[in-house]
């Protein structure tokens, strides 16, 4: 007879079914080890019976028999289990109320009803409480085969699980490498687009001080010829060495520029100014959550810092909407998807240039308020996309572009970002030999919040600017 709460061994031939070859599930039990059996069932007779079944029909188990709530709530705190079977009515406790709690603890673990009552009403509640299978005692001989089914069913869900955790896994890899990829390039650029305001501001300094030692001697004459003429000893020798120093410096040509050079030189701090703020704003470190940001300057910040990629092929037209409000997003994965998608614009002008003649395409950026969305429109006048490539543009590594020029990450990522990460939509419009424009759409604000217009520039025109 079983005792309550009684452990047996009970050790038959080792199962040649429980295992299928496939040891790499971390929690699934092999088939050397017994299988560890928590039997929740208040009548003896009942319990040999079923564990009688299971081991004659050649599995290795070690049961754990429970009779109560109490003994229950014991062994599923104190003990591991791969499996638990369990009767529907118990006393004052029962079947579907054990399996309700243990699936608060864990949504894997095999939980199979045995029952000699069991209606189809109960079968299919308890189905749906997250029963794993129903077995009438009147036929436990089926009850080894639905085990054994249960705990494939378990592994196929924990390696599927695996899989997904790995692949989002990767897809955060890919993702930062691609970030830092492209940060890696900008950076290349940043460096250029830097780099040219500076010299001319070196330059410009440079003028300035040697204009300043050709004005030291006028101004020192200067001085001399005020105090003669105070003292009524203005002699013609002091201001014919006046005279010839005016003309040996040339003080029209310096008032004239000196004047131009400060103003460059300012104009290229501004420049610089502008650049490292727009890397700032570029990469936004740190922003892992949503946030309300004006659309407009992300986008202006994005098509600076990746000027160098662009301004080679392209003029940029940008058409932002004035009265854009606020939108919630996560600015530094949006700029990274307006990144893909200049650079892409940028690839697709370049493919189709005439190295002969120096006409640029031209890229479009445009940004539109619709109703609670905003749409956000990149065009290229480049080659547009053919059609045997526009049903897997999206998908991750296809590319048309060589090594080194593109990953096929771009818009796969840009997909992400957009639909999963904003719940918006990313669709193309594209004609050969004509040009392509993107078209991304997000929600403006996730939940009611208040929206409030912001001020942005109209439409202008870059890149035909100095560089
Ligand atoms: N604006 C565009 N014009 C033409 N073809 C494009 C454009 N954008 C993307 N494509 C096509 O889609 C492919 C995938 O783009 P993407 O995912 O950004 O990867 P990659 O740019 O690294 O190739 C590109 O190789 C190209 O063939
Ligand atoms: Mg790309």
């Amino acid at each position: 007879m079983l005792q309550t709460a009684d452990k047996i061994d009970c050790f038959s031939l080792p199962s040649d079914e429980s295992g299928d070859g496939n040891t790499t599930y971390f929690d699934v039990p092999q088939p050397a080890k017994p299988l560890r059996v928590l039997h929740l069932e208040d009548d003896d007779q009942d319990a040999e019976l079923v564990q009688t079944t299971l081991i004659h029909s050649g599995g290795s188990y070690v049961f754990t028999r429970v009779q109560s709530r109490e003994e229950f709530q014991a062994a599923i705190t104190n003990q591991e289990f791969d499996l638990i079977l369990s009767d529907y009515g118990l006393g004052d406790f029962d079947g579907l109320t054990a399996l309700r709690q243990i699936r608060r603890i864990s949504a894997d673990i095999p939980f199979i009803l045995v029952s000699g009552t069991i209606g189809e009403e109960q079968a299919i509640e308890s189905l749906k409480s997250g029963a794993t299978d129903y077995i009438l005692k009147t036929r436990l001989a089926r009850l080894p085969a639905a085990i054994d089914r249960a705990l494939k069913e378990m592994a196929e869900r924990i390696s599927r699980r695996k899989a997904e955790t790995e692949r989002q896994m990767m897809e955060i890899q890919l993702r930062q490498a691609q970030k830092l990829e492209s940060i890696g390039r900008l950076a290349a650029g940043v460096a250029h687009e830097i780099n040219t305001p500076t010299q001319y501001i070196g330059d410009n300094i440079m003028f300035i001080r040697d204009s300043l030692g050709e004005l030291m001697s006028p101004l020192r004459l200067f001085g001399q010829l005020v105090q003669a003429a105070r003292d009524n000893k203005l002699d013609p020798e002091l201001l014919d060495s006046a005279e010839a120093a005016i003309k040996t410096a040339d003080l029209d040509y310096l008032m004239e520029e000196m004047p131009k050079a400060v103003e460059q030189s300012l104009q290229g701090v501004d420049r610089v100014t502008k650049i490292v703020r727009a890397m700032k704003e570029f990469s936004h470190p740190g922003a892992a959550e949503k946030t309300k940001v004006d659309l407009n300057h992300c986008i202006d910040s994005t098509l600076t810092v990746a000027r160098n990629e662009w301004k080679y092929v392209a003029n940029l037209v940008t058409d932002f909407d004035p009265n854009l409000p606020p939108v919630t997003c996560l600015p530094g994965e949006f700029n990274q998807v307006i990144l893909n998608l200049i650079i892409n614009a940028a690839h697709a002008i370049g493919d189709t240039l005439n190295p002969q003649t120096s006409e640029k395409g031209t890229i479009t950026v445009r940004t539109r308020q619709d109703g609670d969305w905003v749409e956000v429109r990149i065009g290229d006048t480049g080659s547009g996309i053919p059609e045997a490539a526009r049903a897997k543009i999206f998908e991750p590594f296809f590319t048309t572009k060589s090594v080194g020029k593109g990953t096929g990450q771009g818009l796969a990522i840009a997909r992400s970002v957009i639909v999963d990460k904003h719940g918006g939509t990313i669709r193309f419009e594209t004609e050969l030999g004509k040009g392509t424009t993107f078209i991304i759409r997000i929600p403006i604000s996730s939940k009611g919040e208040r929206q409030m217009p912001v001020q942005e520039s109209n439409q202008h025109i870059q890149g035909n600017s100095h560089s």
